[in-house]
């Protein structure tokens, strides 16, 4: 039995699709533990006659695209049923068959006025605004821990519906009456959108633990893929700009229902440099030409919001935290060949608060405010890496940044990204070993 935890190192999109995707046919399924639809994962895939195909993925696990492998939806995870089947309908219309997916009863559904306080909280803000994507993730997670929240197993009895919805509207529409000024919803409109799904959904619907546990029993190979990332978890993320889910591998065993005992290692996803979208602080930020660069050769824009991504270096110390607070086994290290061209690359090793040195991530939020990098800087390399399929044939001063960072973050580099394709990969050690 295996079953292998999939997380994002830094504030997200680091390529945890593509990692996912290139564990590829040896898996027997993908299940998704956290987030919804704040998330993009992004695979390009190289078709037999020489195009390149590219999916986004917002809600399905990454494993629906590779034949044979059971795409799951936890009970972790927050579900916009319209974009689940905007999703499911794309695929199909591409010829992907994705009448293996599986979702868990247990999920929560975003509903429409979850969406809206989302959009509303957000302007109320101001400048304090977190950024969201705006999809209704954080008020739905907030109904599910105040146990007012909507389940995937709620929508085939339309009398318990009805009286979930009003009693979660008793309250929210005096909120957004009162405060925001806006138009209240009407329980019977909301109850007729939740349900229209029902019957299309009710074949995927399981007992997802209870199946996921089949197939550990039977030897199966399962991957449980985080959406967003380490710094944005809602325990151990930058609070409060984080979103409202564990994305870190605890977070794998409550989203899934797969308990501790049987997880066997753990891939954390991470960038050869550092971005984020959305407000917060990021102390290796560049706001200059160089931060341009990397945007533009890492084509650094949201998969789900097309923001331009904020861009800066390498952060050591976010790697070392998310050694530690995941018990990371292997790191996936993407888009090295972004850095191709760099005179130079620093990286951050430590940081300096108040004059003090720290080299791990300081307990209070309001120091990390304040962090100012204290970086080392390697030479850069220009030879294009695209091509490289071992570590060897990686020039001389890429490989010392390699190594370096490999020292720095704590646990082995086991495969490394050179380009956005399946293929653009070298894979230094089997990661299903
Ligand atoms: P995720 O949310 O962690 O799955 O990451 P995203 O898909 O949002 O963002 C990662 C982007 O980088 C996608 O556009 C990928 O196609 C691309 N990508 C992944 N690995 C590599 C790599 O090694 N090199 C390059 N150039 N692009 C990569
Ligand atoms: P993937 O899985 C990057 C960010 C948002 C915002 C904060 C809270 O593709 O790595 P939310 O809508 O979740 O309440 O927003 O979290 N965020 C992400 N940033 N990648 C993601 O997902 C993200 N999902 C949420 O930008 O700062
Ligand atoms: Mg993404």
């Amino acid at each position: 039995m295996s079953a292998i935890v999939l997380v994002g190192a830094q504030w997200g999109d680091e390529g945890k699709g593509k990692a996912t995707d290139l564990l590829g046919s040896r898996i027997d399924g993908v299940v998704k533990f956290n987030g919804g639809n704040n998330a993009g994962h992004t695979i390009v895939i190289d078709t037999e006659d020489g195009r390149r195909e590219k999916y986004a993925l917002h809600l399905l696990p990454s494993g629906i695209l590779t034949p044979g492998c059971v795409p799951i939806i936890g009970n972790g995870v927050v579900i916009d049923l319209g974009v689940l089947f905007e999703e499911i309908d794309g695929l199909e219309a591409r010829s992907v068959d994705t009448s293996a997916l599986v979702v868990s009863g247990s999920a929560h559904v975003i509903a429409p006025y979850n969406r809206t306080l989302d959009q509303v909280t957000e302007r109320f803000l101001g400048k304090s605004k977190i950024g969201t994507t705006g999809r209704g993730i954080g008020p739905t997670y907030a109904d599910k821990m105040s146990r007012v929240g909507i389940r995937v197993q709620d929508l085939f009895d339309t009398d318990v519906l009805h009286a979930k919805v009003t009693g979660a509207l008793s309250l929210k529409n005096q909120i957004l009456v009162k405060v925001y000024n806006r138009k209240a919803f009407d329980v019977d409109a909301v109850v007729e959108e939740l349900s229209s799904y029902a019957e299309r959904l009710r074949p995927m619907v399981a007992d997802t633990s209870l199946l996921l546990e089949q197939m550990l029993d039977r030897d199966e190979t399962v991957v449980l893929e985080a959406g967003q990332a380490t710094l944005l978890d809602v325990d151990h993320g930058t609070y409060p700009f984080v979103t409202s889910s564990s994305a870190t591998a605890g977070g794998a065993c409550t989203g899934s229902g797969i308990p501790p005992t049987r997880i066997s290692s753990v891939i954390a996803v991470i960038k050869a440099y550092t971005t984020r979208v959305g407000e917060g602080p990021f102390p290796t930020e560049l706001l200059d030409a160089k931060g341009e660069i990397l945007r533009n050769n890492g084509a650094e824009f949201g998969t789900t919001t097309g923001r331009p991504r904020r861009c800066g270096w390498f952060d050591a110390v976010i790697g070392r935290y998310a050694t530690r607070i995941n018990g990371v086994t292997d790191f996936v290290l993407t888009k090295l060949d972004v850095l191709t061209g760099m005179d130079e690359v620093p990286v951050c090793v430590a940081y300096e608060i108040d004059g003090v040195r720290h080299d791990e991530l300081p307990m209070n939020q309001a120091d990390f405010d304040r962090a100012v990098p204290i970086y080392e800087t390697f030479p850069g390399w220009t030879e294009d890496i695209s091509k490289a399929r071992s570590v060897d044939e990686l020039p001389r001063n890429c490989r010392d940044y390699v190594d370096a960072l490999e020292k720095m973050i704590k646990a082995p580099i086991s495969a490394i990204g050179v380009g956005p394709g399946r293929d653009e990969t070298i894979v230094v050690r089997d990661l299903l070993d």
